[in-house]
């Protein structure tokens, strides 16, 4: 199957090296915001001017080596002086194996921890994306740490794993991202079939928004998003209780509706040169996305 293809090749590390060293290639541009913090403010103003927030995520994975993981740390602290020195609307999302889970827990820990202190300051939210299954619980000891000392920091819940609602439950005082889930998993634990998955998804969506906590809802599926219009308008749901979320680059117009129509909208922005892993899940998620491919050689 396609999916599992581009999910292999998301996680080859050769080709993901290979990639960092030839800048933005294979329609990556199209869902890319550049390579460097000013190409990124860029973008994010342009969001902006448009009614939309954006969660930046300075591109980055497979890291096994301490100096990658704190460089990457120290281009996170940059992201955020420039997000605050612009006065753009944008926060921080990161990924925990980038700057370290893969080497050590506590040295991670720390990175994570210069991070949201520094984002704290300028009253800035991070929000620690959820990797895969054997990352879960490592990243949820992560909050659990990080949110004895810091309130600007939340993560993502996945629904199509068997637990989700309990890790809801366990989460639910905090600011949450509810996503379908974007890599490959056993049988034993997740969903496989598309319907139990998107039920599920609905499930979350309905039971958080319901419990009176503010909901991100990160997805493309107008059906989900039409699905979540009529039931926030059927149980009096305030606007300012939930936002919708989209990838940099997907169903643009959609995007632009949405945030017309008055819900709050955020952007997640990717940049950076290490774009090979993020652009492979999104070709697994819809095949489709290849078109983006096609565009980017027929335009050269
Ligand atoms: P899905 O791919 O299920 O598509 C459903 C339907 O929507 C399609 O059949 C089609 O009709 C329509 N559609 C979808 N994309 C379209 C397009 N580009 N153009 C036209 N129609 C389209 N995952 C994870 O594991 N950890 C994380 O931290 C995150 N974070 C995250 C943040 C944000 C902001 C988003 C949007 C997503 C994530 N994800 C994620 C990824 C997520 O788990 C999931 O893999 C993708 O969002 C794909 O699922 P969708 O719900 O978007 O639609």
């Amino acid at each position: 199957m396609l999916k599992d293809l581009f999910i292999g090749l998301s996680q080859n590390q050769f080709l993901n090296s290979a990639a960092k060293k030839y800048g933005l290639k294979m329609g990556a541009q199209s869902v890319v915001a550049g390579t460097n913090i000013p190409e990124v403010i860029k973008s994010i103003k342009e969001l902006n001017a448009q009614g939309i927030s954006c969660t930046v995520d300075n591109l980055g994975e497979f890291v096994f080596k301490e100096e990658e993981a704190t460089s990457a740390k120290e281009q996170i602290l940059k992201v955020i002086e420039a997000i605050h020195e612009n006065q753009v609307d944008a926060h921080i999302s990161l990924k925990p194996t980038q700057v370290g889970l893969d080497i050590d827990y506590t040295f991670c820990l720390n990175n994570i921890r210069d991070i949201v202190h520094q984002a704290n300051r300028y009253d800035m939210f991070v929000n620690i994306d959820m990797e895969d299954f054997k990352h879960l619980e490592l990243t949820f000891n992560l909050l659990d740490e990080l949110s004895l000392e810091y309130d600007n920091v939340g993560t993502v819940i996945q629904a199509y794993f068997h637990k989700a609602l309990e890790y809801l439950e366990r989460y639910q005082n905090y600011r949450i991202r509810i996503v379908k889930g974007a890599y490959k998993e056993s049988e034993e634990i997740a969903y496989q079939d598309k319907k139990d998955i998107d039920s599920n998804f609905i499930k979350l969506i309905e039971w958080h928004l319901l419990n009176g906590k503010f909901t991100s809802i990160a997805t493309h599926d107008h059906r989900i998003i039409n699905h979540v219009k009529e039931f926030v308008n059927q149980n009096n749901i305030p606007h300012n209780q939930f936002e919708f979320q989209m990838l940099y680059g997907f169903r643009k117009e959609l995007q632009l509706s949405l945030a017309s129509e008055g819900y709050n909208f955020c952007t997640y922005v990717p940049f950076g040169n290490d774009w090979y892993g993020y652009f492979m899940r999104r070709l697994a998620e819809r095949p489709q996305n290849l078109n983006l491919v096609a565009k980017q050689v027929f335009n050269k």
